[in-house]
């Protein structure tokens, strides 16, 4: 039987600036965005009908009928004005309304995948076109490769490589949704950070990362202030280069040089917190 998998990589905000307001309430943003090693697994099978089946550890936190993946199948199966089977199975290991893409790096993973499974003739234009219908971070998610990220998450520029850069990903535990971030912001609006084409170090990436910043940081906080606890704890480890929320929270990142010092912060922080959710990785 014909399987194929597609992984889809948690998204990290290394920075993100919101520069301003749509009469239509969404939020322009500058961002630079990367994606982890680490994230949700998708698989599929032939069926003779779309199923979605969910498994993994925030499996139970998540709708089978009312699930970004399954809108991306039925998006693209309207598109190709065909109506094939496909039984998927999501295995949810990221936390759900968290800051690092879930539901959207899902989707945008689906929209790959089933591009390939049902052979779909679609310009990537059009996908990308599909993949913001489906949410603002989905066509970045789409890429899942270091980018800069502009307008409500439409515009998208190649990124410097983040390779050798390494990560650990916290959070509280508990779900902070992303409209309600947002409409906590009150301002004023950022002006875009100056984009590098490259970091020569990790430190040096950490240098320009610390003259930006995530201006939703702060109402999350509000919001939160667990968040701020999180942030401290990872820029407290030993070789941490910086900490930081990600997108509208409540996970926060530390960044580290080397995969040996992100294990032993994320060891030395599972030890203390026992229910927070704790994962080294990688940017690729
Ligand atoms: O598009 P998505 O479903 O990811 O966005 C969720 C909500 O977050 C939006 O309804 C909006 O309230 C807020 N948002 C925003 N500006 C963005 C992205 C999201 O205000 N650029």
């Amino acid at each position: 039987m014909i399987v194929l998998r597609e992984l889809a990589p948690a998204k990290v905000n290394l920075y993100l600036h919101v520069t301003g307001r749509r009469a239509d309430g969404y939020h322009l943003l500058d961002s630079l965005t990367g994606f982890t090693e680490f994230g949700d697994k998708l698989e599929v099978v032939p069926a003779d009908s779309l199923t979605l089946t969910l498994e993994g550890t925030y499996a139970s936190s998540l709708s089978a009928q009312d699930n970004s993946v399954l809108k991306a199948a039925e998006l693209l199966r309207e598109y190709g004005k065909m109506s094939p089977g496909a039984a998927i199975t999501l295995h949810k290991r990221v936390p759900v309304a968290a800051g690092v893409g879930g539901g959207s790096a899902d989707a945008a993973a689906a929209l790959r995948l089933l591009k390939r499974f049902w052979s779909v003739n679609i310009p990537q234009g059009d996908l990308e076109v599909m993949a913001l219908i489906l949410g603002a971070d989905v066509p970045a998610c789409l890429h899942c490769s270091p980018l800069y990220m502009q307008g409500i998450g439409e515009r998208i520029e190649q990124g410097p490589s983040l390779t050798g850069m390494h990560i650990v990903l916290a959070n509280p535990g508990r779900p902070l949704k992303t409209p309600e971030v947002f409409a906590a912001y009150k301002g004023p609006f950022s002006t875009p950070a100056r984009h590098p084409a490259a970091f020569a170090t990790p430190a040096a990436c950490a240098e320009f990362l610390g003259k930006a910043r995530n201006d939703l940081e702060a109402p999350a906080i509000k919001l939160m202030p667990e968040i701020a606890v999180v942030r401290d704890a990872l820029s407290s480890q030993k070789d941490c280069l910086l900490a930081r929320m990600s997108g509208s929270g409540a996970t926060c990142f530390g960044l580290f040089a080397s995969a040996t010092a992100a294990q032993a912060a994320a060891s030395a922080l599972t030890a203390q917190q026992g229910t927070w959710w704790i994962q080294a990785t990688a940017l690729r």
